[in-house]
C-alpha cells in the first residue's frame, strides 16, 4: 500500500462510520483526500492568522483563538486516526450487518458446482444417519445436498438474522438458530461438522475452533471448505468485503490450529476447491 492509498485510507475511515465494507474508486479517494487536504489547510491558514495578528497586536483574545484552533485541529486528527485503527478490527456487529444487507441477494450468486460440493461433503464424512452441524450456514446453500444424503438430522446456525430467516423459510424441516460460532453450545453433540465459504469471517478463528470442538462427537469429523481456491477467495475477500474477512490461512497454517482437537487427514487446495478436514480426538 502506498502512503497516498494509507493517506486516504486514513481520511477515508477514519472520517466516516459508514464506509467500511463498500469499495471506493481511486477518484473518489482521489478527490475525498484533496477536499480534506484543503480544509486542513484552511484550518492551519485560520490558526496561524490568528496567532499572528494576536503577536503583532497583542491580542489576547486573538490568541486564544489561534490556540484553540491548532488544539482542535490536532484532537481531531487524533480521532480521525482512532477511528481508523478501530474500522480496520473485525466487528461483530459489521459483520452481521454486512450479511443481513447481502441476504436478500445471496441465492442470487454463483455457487460452486456440484461435483466441488460432492468432493467436500465426501470427505467430511456426510452420509446416510449423520447428525451434521452446518456452521455459518446462510440461506442453506448446502442444505440441499445433505438432504439427498439422507443424513439424519440437520442443525444450522448463523450470525446473519436475515440469512437465517431466509434458510428458515426455505427449509423448515432444518433446525436454523441465529447464534454466533465462537459461543454457541448445544445440548447435543454431532457426528459432522462443516463450516463452509465462511472461516474468513471469524475475528478469533481459534475461538471458533476450540469451541465447536466440543459439539462433536468423539470420532466426528470436523470440515472447513471453500468452493473455489484460496487466491479466488483472498481475492474476492479483499476486493469487496475486506472490513468483514481475514485472509484465509493455508492448508499447512489451518491443520497446526486444528491439530489440539483433532487428527487433521484431509488437506487439499488446488484451483478449484480449498478444504482441511480431521475427526476428534
Ligand atoms: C460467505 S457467507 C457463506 C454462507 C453459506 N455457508 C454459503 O456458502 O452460502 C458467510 C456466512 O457466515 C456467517 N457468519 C459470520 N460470522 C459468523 C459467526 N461468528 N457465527 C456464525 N455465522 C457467522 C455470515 O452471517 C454469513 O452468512
Amino acid at each position: 500500500m502506498d502512503l497516498l492509498e494509507l493517506l486516504s485510507d486514513i481520511v477515508i475511515y477514519g472520517s466516516s462510520d459508514l464506509v467500511g465494507n463498500k469499495k471506493i474508486s481511486s477518484k473518489t479517494r482521489k478527490r475525498i483526500l484533496v477536499v480534506f487536504i484543503i480544509v486542513s489547510l484552511c484550518h492551519i491558514g485560520i490558526s496561524a492568522f490568528c496567532i499572528f495578528w494576536a503577536i503583532k497586536d497583542k491580542s489576547i483574545i486573538l490568541l486564544v483563538l489561534g490556540i484553540l484552533c491548532v488544539l482542535l485541529f490536532i484532537y481531531n486528527a487524533f480521532k480521525t486516526i482512532e477511528k481508523y485503527k478501530e474500522a480496520q478490527q473485525m466487528n461483530k456487529e459489521i459483520i452481521k450487518d454486512f450479511f443481513d444487507n447481502l441476504a436478500p441477494h445471496w441465492d442470487n450468486e454463483p455457487i460452486a458446482d456440484k461435483e466441488i460440493i460432492d468432493t467436500i461433503l465426501d470427505n467430511g464424512g456426510i452420509k446416510e444417519n449423520a447428525d451434521v452441524l452446518d456452521v455459518a450456514c446462510g440461506t442453506g446453500v448446502l442444505f440441499p445436498y445433505y438432504l439427498e444424503r439422507n443424513v439424519k438430522s440437520i442443525t444450522a446456525i448463523d450470525l446473519s438474522p436475515e440469512m437465517v430467516k431466509i434458510a428458515k423459510s426455505k427449509f423448515p424441516q432444518v433446525n436454523v438458530i441465529c447464534g454466533d460460532a465462537e459461543s454457541i453450545t448445544f445440548d447435543r453433540n454431532f457426528d459432522c461438522i462443516v463450516i463452509y465459504n465462511a472461516f474468513p469471517h471469524f475475528p478469533e478463528p481459534e475461538k471458533v475452533i476450540s469451541n465447536l470442538s466440543k459439539s462433536l462427537k468423539t470420532g466426528g469429523r470436523f470440515t472447513i471448505a471453500h468452493g473455489m481456491s484460496k487466491k479466488e477467495l483472498d481475492e474476492i475477500h479483499m476486493k469487496s468485503a475486506g472490513k468483514v474477512s481475514n485472509i484465509l490461512p493455508d492448508c499447512d497454517n489451518l491443520a497446526k490450529m486444528l491439530e489440539s482437537y483433532f487428527n487433521v487427514d484431509i488437506m487439499i487446495s488446488n484451483e478449484k476447491m480449498y478444504q482441511v478436514s480431521g475427526t476428534k480426538k
